[in-house]
């Protein structure tokens, strides 16, 4: 998964590698194995400056600052084709100098390409399929003569899906194609900017075109065209103003994203609350679940951790069975089962998750049925293709640890569950959803108030399992999730009635064993956590206020609730809390944990 950002100026800018580097911070959450910077001065030179490494410490070591131009692209790059190298850094340039140019995403033909490339003469620098399509467009322009033609034709040869920004050295305008990744565009006084993300433009303007796939754009420092991919013709869009707050991506007095996410969840949970019950899409939704015969679910991450504990929202308070699979074991599962009056369920934050995107062209093959997107980012690729979007409202999220999208999603799902129980005239639970933002704010504040203890109980361990049971194994297994990702330690979620058969055989003195309960499933929890205190295990325990449970426990977390719907949500945020400070007392940044990335665009 990678990130670029390109901009054209109508002058000579002095500021223009300060703008990129700028522009490249923001994408920073999206790959850092290795960052680049391309730029174009006003007589049609160009340079590259590109190495492995963060984009801070790339920016520093290569002096991006000094950088001027007229236009200019930064890329940053999370590695699949290609170790991270300088040569298989971005942007790229073709065998005559004459193109610049960088991507995200995935040229699945890149090894068949290359050899073709490299048969017919051109000279290739790396393994990395960015590179590609420039010698692709070189060997197109050589032939037409002109880039559009060039690149309508040469994008005919990649195969995968991915977004590039691509120009022509000499000439004064860019282009961006949309092709199964994410891009926008931006206009702004005397510029156009491009982006794989909308956190780098926001910075910029507000004033934002969102593309679909399949088509491209050819912009200047006044004017842009969008065409369409495949023919060539010119498609009338308008830009639109945008009313996200860049705010929103800084990080404010937190000293880290995830920290910052975490803190707003209750407010994030008031706006879709208030979204949801003003706006009709939330309710065509319903209508499309309670009308089908059939409906699956999906996600990757965390938000199949949310897709799970909607399942069991949808099963207690509707009696509606959402079939779950892991996105990328959807084909494998369900492929051979589906049939026309199916029903989606593509849960995805960024609305980019290649295995995501996989299950939705695999619905589409295979069925008439409609998808239905529950994302965050409201122009990504899974909103664009589904039938129906549902918006998460969360704001952009930063970290790479999903935090208050999870919490979301989870609202989201219970108040459509609450909601197709009422349509099938059943009586539901009471859910107090106006008292959400009290408890999230109540959760955070417990939570902070008890970590250091739980810290102290189980710093010197790597490894640590996490127990839930009915509605809160998905928090449990959640919790574990976040665990991995920020501490680097195995943490595994579980059923608790699931601990006997096996797992318990690794407790032994004071060995931490993590339980999530609520009330009503105290009684099997009870048994089950005596299962791990009779073998001296240290048993933490995150519940509703409850004597019995807080008797056996040797840490107790009292939640400010005790609704059993809303239990699993205000203890992830005791998770989220305990998976941060543990990983930043370990020297962790939260926010980029090694190896993984905050969208994964490939298989
Ligand atoms: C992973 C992220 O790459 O993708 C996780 O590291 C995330 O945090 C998962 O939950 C799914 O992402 P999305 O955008 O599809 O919800």
């Amino acid at each position: 998964m990678c990130g670029f950002f390109g901009i054209i100026y109508s002058d000579e800018r002095r500021e223009m590698g300060e703008v990129l580097f700028k522009a490249g911070k923001r994408l920073s959450y999206r790959g850092y194995d290795t960052s680049g910077v391309g730029v174009v001065d006003g007589s049609g030179n160009v340079e590259i400056r590109k190495d492995v490494g963060k984009i801070e410490e790339v920016a520093e070591k290569h002096r991006f600052a000094e950088l001027s131009g007229k236009k200019g692209i930064i890329q940053l790059r999370w590695a699949t084709f290609g170790v991270p190298s300088v040569r298989n850094a971005q942007p790229h340039k073709d065998c005559t100098g004459e193109f610049l140019g960088a991507h995200n995403g995935n040229i699945i033909n890149t090894p068949a390409l290359r050899m073709r490339l490299e048969s017919s003469g051109h000279k290739l620098m790396g393994e990395n399929d960015g590179e590609v399509i420039l010698h692709v467009i070189e060997d197109y322009y050589k032939i037409t003569g002109d880039m559009v033609q060039a690149i309508v034709q040469g994008t005919k040869d990649l195969e995968g899906d991915f977004a590039c920004i691509i120009t022509k050295r000499d000439e004064d305008r860019m282009f961006v194609v949309k092709k199964g990744s994410s891009l926008f565009l931006g206009k702004g006084d005397g510029y156009y900017c491009a982006s794989s993300d909308l956190a780098s433009i926001l910075d910029h303007t507000k004033q934002i075109l969102t593309l679909s796939d399949g088509e491209f754009v050819e912009f200047g420092t006044d004017y842009f065209i969008v065409r369409d991919l495949d023919t060539g013709e010119i498609i009338e869009k308008n830009l639109e103003e945008i009313d996200l707050d860049i705010g929103t991506v800084e990080k404010g007095s937190f000293p880290h994203f995830m920290l910052k996410e975490i803190y707003e969840s209750p407010q994030k949970a008031h706006s879709l609350i208030g979204l949801m019950s003003g706006n009709v899409v939330y309710d065509e939704g319903v209508d499309l679940i309670n009308a089908s015969p059939r409906v699956f679910i999906t996600g990757a991450g965390t938000s199949y951790h949310s897709a799970l504990l909607g399942t069991y929202y949808f099963s207690r308070i509707s009696g509606k069975l959402l079939n779950i699979s892991f996105a990328s074991d959807f084909r494998e599962f369900y492929a051979p089962v589906l049939e026309d009056d199916d029903l989606l369920i593509a849960v995805s934050q960024s609305g980019e998750t290649k295995d995501v995107k996989n299950v939705c062209d695999v619905f589409r093959e295979k069925t008439e049925g409609k998808i239905i997107s529950v994302v965050n980012n409201l122009g990504s690729t899974i909103a664009l293709l589904s039938d129906l979007v549902l918006p998460i409202a969360s704001d952009i999220e930063i970290s790479v640890p999903a935090t208050k999208t999870f919490v979301n999603q989870a609202i989201l799902f219970l108040n459509m569950a609450v909601l197709s129980a009422k349509k099938k005239m059943l009586n539901v639970p009471t859910i107090p959803f106006e008292k959400i933002p009290w408890i999230l704010e109540k959760s955070i504040e417990i939570s902070e108030e008890y970590v250091d203890k739980v810290i102290q109980a189980v710093d010197r361990f790597n490894e640590f399992y996490i127990l839930g049971y009915g509605l809160t194994y998905p928090a449990a297994l959640e919790g574990a999730l976040k665990v991995k990702e920020v501490v680097y330690v195995h943490a595994e979620g579980m059923y608790s009635g699931e601990f006997k058969h096996g797992p318990l055989s690794i407790v032994h003195q004071d060995y931490p064993v993590f339980f999530v309960s609520t009330i009503e499933d105290k009684f099997f929890v009870l048994s089950h956590i005596q299962e791990v205190k009779t073998r001296l295990g240290k048993v933490i325990t995150v519940a509703p206020e409850d004597p019995e449970l807080e008797e056996v426990s040797d840490i107790f977390i009292p939640l400010p609730t005790d609704n059993p719907y809303l239990v699993p949500i205000s203890a992830t945020i005791f998770f989220q809390l305990l998976a941060y400070h543990l990983g930043v007392n370990r020297g962790i940044d939260p926010d980029f944990p090694k190896n993984i990335s905050k969208t994964i665009t490939v298989d």
